[in-house]
């Protein structure tokens, strides 16, 4: 079941996730997150940092795991979504920096560093909170369509039409990364709770097929609707199709 909750545009939409995860933050005595990256979020994570500074909220007892990782990109690339989050939102905070995780995307044996992603989210039994973008063509994370819905993280070859959407952030196209880290579709199906947030015309397509359409393996989004606990908060914009 999908709770949708419609607000007017971007910025209520980071203001209505903001309000949900500062109140779980505070419910939780450890809380450990699931983060996405991407367009979206960024205005959230503006709100969450002026949250801190206003000292309303901590992250010393919180931990963090990122839904995925270009590979062969450094975390010192301006493009790694290493770098997204430290400068979108870890570097303003207090989360030591041993609480936060992220695939690595240049190690040496990838399927180790996946597994080991995968092993450390198990050793703390869930993640508490997992928030998610939505790609245009129903990706979660980098699990495209046609991924299993029994998916793990693993190693995902991104298609033709993300390479073009995130293209957008890079000098060329032919910098984009064809592969990434992915935490898996099982995976995030196992978070107590799940916010996934869309905004603009963009995501109205994908927003009409996630609330009307069939669940398939064709349209990865299409499995929240098999999780107890999901928000959906989306623009007007965004629910302009459903
Ligand atoms: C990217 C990311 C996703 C993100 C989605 C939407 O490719 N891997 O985690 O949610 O696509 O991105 P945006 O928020 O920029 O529209």
């Amino acid at each position: 079941m999908l709770k949708v909750i419609q607000v007017k545009d971007y910025d209520d939409m980071s203001e209505k996730a903001c309000e949900m995860i500062i109140d779980r933050l505070k419910s939780l005595e450890n809380p450990v997150l699931g983060l996405a990256t991407g367009s979206t979020p960024e205005g959230l994570y503006q709100r969450i940092i002026e949250k801190y500074e206003q000292k309303e909220i901590s992250f010393q007892n919180a931990m963090t795991f990122n839904l995925d990782e270009y590979v062969g990109l450094a975390k010192d690339d301006p493009n790694s979504y290493y770098y997204y989050m430290n400068e979108k939102l870890f570097k303003h905070i207090d989360i030591p920096k041993e609480r936060i995780h992220l695939p690595n995307g240049t190690a040496a044996d990838l399927e180790k560093e996946c597994n080991d992603y995968e092993q450390l989210i198990h050793a703390q039994n869930h993640i508490d909170l997992q928030l998610l973008g939505l790609g245009v063509n129903g990706h979660i994370g980098f699990n495209e369509p046609g991924t299993p819905f029994s998916s793990r993280t693993s190693v995902v070859d991104l298609v033709e039409s993300t390479i073009n959407a995130n293209s957008r952030f890079f000098d060329s196209i032919d910098d984009v990364p064809t592969q990434a880290i992915s935490m898996g579709i099982k995976t995030i199906m196992e978070s107590q709770e799940i916010i996934l947030l869309a905004s603009g015309d963009s995501k109205a397509e994908a927003i009409a097929r996630l609330i009307n359409g069939e669940v398939s393996e064709d349209f990865p989004a299409s499995i929240l609707k098999n999780h107890k606990r999901v928000t959906v908060i989306a623009d007007e914009a965004a629910l302009a199709k459903a």
